[in-house]
């Protein structure tokens, strides 16, 4: 594609943000669809942030996704909240227009579609959500909408007690305490990330029949263990590409398919 003196300016903010795949994708939709618009990663330190969104504005840059650690101050700055991203307390898509800044959220859209290709029905599903961070509020209201039974255990008690009140879910003390009850398990904190992170729980009590979702977009203990007892699983990469598919669609009105996305970044993780 040549850029020329049209082409319009995406991105995504975030700190830090040199793992990110949205470029890899988002640019691959904006060639899929042949718009003049580029996709690029801006990497902006916290005490920049308010700067640097006055700078996206002024630049006239058409969008922006914003991850860690910006979702909750994004939402603050904006002039106009979609009223599910208000309810989560965090935004990542911001479009810029002459009218002013509008915020979405569309982490627990693309949570909701990715979960439904591992279960396809959610209402009554009763669920154990683990972690009470910014993802775990994308998730656990995607899951109230859908009607489910939600439990959450987090390692820090009071945070857990706080969401539950906010979204009407049952605060457990540890994971195994319902783990025989649940069909849904998905783990939003960030252990795992690494393999020497300690485990949540003693992953081997994993039935078969629960499954298992880690919005982490590798193979974490979590999902490796989950394999090895049977269990149907899913890791964040689904979900990744749901909401940028969503983000992309606020910005342009087009529906990019899921699999010219999913091939982008297949092809660039060879
Ligand atoms: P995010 O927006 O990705 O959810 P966050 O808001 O910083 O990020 O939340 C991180 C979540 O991961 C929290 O639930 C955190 O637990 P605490 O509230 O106790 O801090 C959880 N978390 C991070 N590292 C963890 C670990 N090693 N063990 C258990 N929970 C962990």
């Amino acid at each position: 594609m040549t850029i020329d003196g049209k082409t319009e300016v995406y991105g995504v903010v975030g700190y830090p943000i040199k793992h990110s795949l949205s470029p890899v994708f988002q640019n691959f939709a904006f060639q899929h669809f042949y718009v003049n618009a580029v996709y690029v990663p801006f990497e902006v330190r916290p005490e920049n942030f308010e700067t640097a969104l006055r700078g996206l504005k002024a630049l006239n840059i058409k969008g922006v996704n914003v991850t860690l650690p910006y979702k909750e101050k994004a939402l603050e700055l904006a002039d106009y909240v979609d009223p599910h991203a208000r309810s989560i307390g965090a935004v990542n898509t911001l479009k810029f227009t002459d009218e002013g800044v509008y915020a979405y959220n569309t982490d627990w859209i693309g949570f909701l579609k990715a979960v439904k290709k591992l279960v396809p029905e959610i209402r009554d599903l009763k669920t154990l959500v683990l972690g009470a961070g910014g993802s775990s509020r994308a998730v656990v209201y995607a899951l109230k909408v859908e009607g489910a039974r939600v439990f959450l255990w987090n390692r820090t008690k009071d945070k857990a007690i706080r969401l539950c009140e906010e979204f009407g879910c049952t605060v457990v003390n540890r994971p195994e305490e319902v783990l025989d009850d649940v069909s849904l398990l998905v783990n939003t904190t960030s252990s795992g990330l690494r393999d020497e992170d300690p485990p949540l729980f003693d992953y081997r009590l994993l039935r078969p029949d629960i499954s298992v979702m880690d919005i982490i977009y590798r193979e974490t203990p979590l999902l490796r263990t989950a394999k090895e007892c049977g269990c149907k699983w899913q890791d964040g990469l689904d979900m990744l590409l749901y909401q940028g598919i969503e983000s992309f669609k606020i910005w342009t009105g087009l529906e990019v398919p899921y699999q010219v996305v999913r091939d982008a970044v297949a092809s660039y993780l060879l």
